[in-house]
């Protein structure tokens, strides 16, 4: 059992969660997520570790509330127990002193940029965050950002906050502006297939942190299979990064769509901790 120390909303369907995890908290690199049992019965899903605290005992998650389990993690206060925490899992981003990197994230994204930057920023690089969202109230760690970031272009649809426009119009701008040596980014599939597009011209390194489906985090299920260069990868354990050039993003956004019909059902039913069967052959 983990202990949830801190819970506080960070925008709009988005709860931070700082949960009492020593050993963990001890072992996190930046890129590593953990697989999360919220209750007996029930599915574990992956969630990056956005902030450790070694001294504290305690690692930070970043939810959004999009279906079942995230809906029942966010509706958790401090105090309360999570069933179980697997991890640090993945393998940590690579970080060393690449001088310029932009650091991009897409809606809950940013949740995993964040750590990344700050990783980067201590190695010695010159870190630009770009982050995005629909709106100013889908927008979260501008400030944590900012302290760790040279620049910072927040970019939303409806130009609440920053300037109106998607992070890869800030991206194609920047990098017209600016050498750049390498550039990571987090966020949905089809966000990082456009920013793979845009810094492709530039032949600039660029890595993008996979989101495909996981049901065990750990190599045995083939669920969060991706395709990179032809060749077949467990994002669980190989990644989540990858290069960004080189994914089949068509084929993880087609992938990602596998359980939609299923998941809505449940969602419709939402009974607690109901017993759910996965056909995980099926996304195999
Ligand atoms: C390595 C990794 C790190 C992640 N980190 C975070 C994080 O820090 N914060 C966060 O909020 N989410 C994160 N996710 C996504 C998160 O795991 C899913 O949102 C979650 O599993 C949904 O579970 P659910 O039962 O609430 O919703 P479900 O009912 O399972 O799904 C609801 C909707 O979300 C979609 N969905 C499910 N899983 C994913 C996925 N992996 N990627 C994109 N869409 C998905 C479904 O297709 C469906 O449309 C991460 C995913 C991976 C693979
Ligand atoms: S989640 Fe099962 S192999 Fe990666």
């Amino acid at each position: 059992m983990n202990t949830i120390v801190e819970s506080r909303p960070v925008a709009s369907e988005i709860t931070l969660l700082r949960i009492a995890a020593p050993k963990i908290a001890r072992k996190h690199r930046a890129g590593q997520f953990v697989m999360v049992r919220v209750a007996e019965v029930g599915e574990r899903i992956p969630l990056t570790i956005a902030d450790s605290d070694p001294e504290a005992g305690t690692i930070t998650i970043v939810v959004q509330a999009v279906g079942k389990t995230t809906e029942m993690l966010t509706s958790l206060g401090v105090g309360d127990e999570i069933l179980d925490l697997a991890g640090p899992l993945g393998t940590p981003s690579e970080v060393e002193d690449f001088g310029t990197v932009i650091v991009v994230g897409g809606g809950v994204g940013t949740a995993v940029s964040y750590p990344t930057a700050v990783a980067l920023s201590k190695a010695g690089n010159s870190v630009i965050s770009i982050i995005g969202g629909r709106s100013q109230e889908n927008l979260f760690f501008e400030d944590e950002l900012a302290a760790v970031s040279t620049e910072l272009h927040v970019c939303t649809d409806d130009g609440s906050a920053g300037r109106r426009g998607l992070v890869t119009d800030a991206l194609a701008d920047v990098l017209a502006a600016t050498t750049v040596d390498r550039v990571l980014c987090a966020g949905p599939v089809v966000m990082m297939e456009a920013v793979a597009e845009v810094t492709r011209p530039y032949d600039v390194p660029t890595v993008a942190s996979l989101n495909p489906i996981m049901v065990d985090g750990t190599g045995m299920c083939g669920g969060c299979r991706v395709s990179v260069d032809g060749t077949n990868y467990f994002a669980c354990l190989d990644g989540p990064d990858f290069d960004a050039h080189l994914v089949d993003f068509p084929l993880l956004a087609q992938r990602n769509r596998a359980y939609v019909d299923f998941e809505a059902k449940r969602r419709e039913a939402m009974q607690p901790c109901a017993a759910v069967s996965v056909d995980v052959e099926a996304a195999t």
